[in-house]
């Protein structure tokens, strides 16, 4: 099938919940793709974060081969070796006690939020609301695009999931207020991705924490965007000194794969009981394949220290953008995980960048955003720069 063919295959049997660009990609490798055209792009968005250790790393594609011809699939009535596996390795290198699999952020979170409030039922008053902040991004469920703090998604969709309040990102006092005697938990996203790459400062994570702790109410981070390796750190709640009482993973995890998981520590993690809660491909085999060998490609080939790096190296060179084009407002992000705030509407910039051969995306409809495979390499940051400077220079 040309492209031609395919945008009119999509527009005439695909429900149109997406603004899609005219482009079909029809393969990648690393951190290139190439679409039906024939023509070569620079991937700086990474399928918005997922493929973290590039397009079809050959670890991911052979323990993806080797499992299919073994097993796809069994269902949670039965124990699951791989998913075993998972859940340890990823005990072992985070904060938690207990994992819970599923397929997506969204079903990641909404598992995050009935862990929470099956903690708040068992409390001597019952508590169910969770304070979640402005600009936020959860998830498109009906539960998770309530805990979104950005009314613009929620448009047409009521009524929504009652139970969540909204305060302005890193204003602590502002959370403190909104706390009543029915909350069971803060909600947040370390570094905010769809709204705007907005990064908590030191003081309001960790403020976080000790008012969670003052209050006896859950911490629950979502880091299905910024968790990973993406800012630096493994995790981001450890730029921070601090561990939560839950967190969501999901984007990178599997290598390309879908995956959401939601993590806790034991005395959370126990309040769930069999029956509480289920998802039928939650810890596929090949999926959990997927992911262990994601998790062997980010510690062997250093990619967090990596994403550390070349996040500094990058920020330097959009800095110095930054002083050729004074309608670049502010950079700002941590590690790979970096937006670009203009002075006017990112459309325009994207467009151009995807002709001249970068893909990158806009979000909160003025700050470019830049989520390069954490395999990305200077010389392909060098690239990525000079093609922004020339269409930055044609604005
Ligand atoms: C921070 C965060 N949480 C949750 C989600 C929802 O994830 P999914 O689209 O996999 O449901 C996203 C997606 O962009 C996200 O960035």
């Amino acid at each position: 099938m040309n492209k031609e063919e395919v945008i009119g295959l999509d527009k005439k049997y695909v429900m149109h919940t997406y603004s899609r660009i005219p482009l079909v990609i029809d393969r990648g490798e690393g951190v290139r793709v190439w679409g039906k055209d024939g023509k070569e792009y620079l991937d700086f968005i990474s399928g918005i974060g997922v493929n973290a250790i590039g397009h079809c790393h050959p670890e991911v594609v052979g323990a993806i081969n080797y499992q299919t011809k073994k097993l796809f699939h069994c269902s949670n009535l039965y124990y699951i070796e791989l998913e075993a596996k998972l859940a340890k390795a990823l005990c072992d290198i985070s904060f938690a006690d207990k994992v819970f699999f599923s397929n997506s952020g969204a079903e990641a979170n909404e598992a995050a939020i009935k862990l929470a409030r099956k903690f708040g039922s068992k409390q001597n008053v019952k508590l169910y609301e969770i304070i979640t902040m402005k600009d936020s991004f959860h998830g498109r469920t009906i539960t998770t695009l309530k805990a979104t703090g950005q009314t613009k998604y929620q448009h047409g969709f009521g009524p929504f999931t009652p139970g969540f309040r909204y305060a302005p990102f890193n204003d602590l006092k502002s959370v403190r207020s909104s706390i009543s005697d029915e909350t069971c938990a803060i909600m947040m996203e370390p570094v905010q991705g769809e709204g705007g790459l907005n990064v908590a400062c030191q003081d309001f994570l960790k403020g976080l924490r000790q008012l969670c702790d003052e209050k006896g109410i859950l911490l629950i981070l979502d880091e299905v965007q910024c968790g990973l390796g993406r800012t630096g750190k493994l995790f981001a709640y450890e730029h921070y000194g601090i561990e939560p009482d839950i967190m969501t993973l999901a984007k990178p995890l599997a290598g390309g794969m879908p995956i959401g998981v939601t993590l806790a520590k034991e005395r959370i993690a126990s309040f769930f009981e069999p029956g509480n809660h289920a998802s039928t491909f939650g810890g596929n085999p090949v999926v959990c394949s997927a992911a262990l060998a994601f998790l062997k490609v980010v510690e062997e080939e250093d990619l967090v220290e990596g994403a550390r790096e070349k996040g500094e190296y990058f920020r330097e060179e959009l800095e110095k953008l930054r002083e050729a084009f004074s309608f670049i407002k502010e950079i700002r992000g941590k590690g790979l995980m970096i937006g670009l705030e203009l002075t006017f509407p990112g459309k325009g910039i994207v467009e151009e960048c995807r002709e001249d051969g970068l893909l990158i995306n806009c979000t909160a409809e003025n700050v470019l955003r830049f989520l390069p495979p954490l395999i990305v390499q200077k010389k392909d940051i060098d690239e990525a720069v000079k093609i922004l400077r020339r269409v930055m220079s044609r604005m």
